[in-house]
């Protein structure tokens, strides 16, 4: 699975302007390589999106509310989400953590209420340089995801994905090696699986993921990748698919 996430880059009428230019083309390489496509616009493009929509193309959104409803100014319901077609949603992204003081619990209670809605969350979670150079970051990844492993061992029949994306290799031109991505994987599988979790969760990658990057990572590292600047990009986006 590839999921875009199309962050604040594209405003409506360009991110309109790119479905109707590109999905065909897009989709004719999803099939190619019989891939999947999340494209996460921004909440103004999701109605609109939903033309776009096909069996290699689907719909998610880049943050939700932690409520259903009620006096929340700005805030996205999950339930608008579902009414939109929206399959997935993206929570706990780096820039959300650092920019809206996002924190775990508020992570954990957007998941409750997206798997309630039927709609699947991706939970970003992910170190920063420094503690990775501490070599914390299975424990800081761990401290990310005990609220989302409860919730998902109360409700096996939830499915969820987790996107590990290190913070400093967002918008960045690194990448961390393939075997360390590995490693990581293997350790967050064996945390879920000691904290109850029983459902299998996809285990995506996101950072700095192009048609060069994703060679170096190698398709095997992860169930899929989380693209954010490649994804804009049609001609990276198709090679990157043709790729997979
Ligand atoms: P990037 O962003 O691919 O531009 O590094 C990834 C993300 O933030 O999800």
């Amino acid at each position: 699975m590839l999921v875009a996430n199309w962050k604040m880059q594209l405003p409506y009428e360009e991110a309109l302007s790119w479905l109707r230019t590109y999905s065909k083309e897009v989709t004719k390489s999803l099939e190619t390589r019989n891939n999947k496509l999340v494209i996460c616009p921004s909440f103004t493009e999701i109605a609109d999106a939903r033309r776009f929509i096909n069996n290699r193309i689907m719909l998610g959104a880049q943050d939700v509310s932690s409520h259903e409803r009620g006096p929340y100014t700005g805030d996205v319901s999950p339930l608008s989400l579902a009414q939109l077609g929206c399959k997935y949603t993206l929570i706990g992204h780096s820039e959300r953590r650092q920019q809206y003081g996002e924190t775990d619990a508020i992570v954990a209670q957007k998941a409750h209420l997206l798997m309630q809605h039927g709609i699947e969350p991706i939970i970003c979670v992910g170190e920063t340089r420094q503690e990775r150079d501490e070599g914390s970051t299975v424990a800081v990844l761990e401290k990310q995801l005990i609220l989302i492993a409860q919730l998902l061992s109360e409700q096996p029949e939830a499915t969820a994905s987790i996107a590990y994306e290190p913070v400093w290799a967002i918008g960045a031109q690194q990448i961390p090696r393939a075997h360390d991505i590995s490693d990581i994987f293997r350790a967050l599988r064996s945390f879920l699986e000691k904290n109850g979790v029983k459902q299998s969760c996809a285990l995506l990658y996101g950072g700095s993921v192009n048609e060069r990057t994703i060679k170096d990572l190698g398709l095997s590292v992860a169930d899929g990748f989380l693209l954010g600047r490649a994804s804009v990009d049609s001609e990276t986006l198709k090679k990157i698919i043709l790729s997979c």
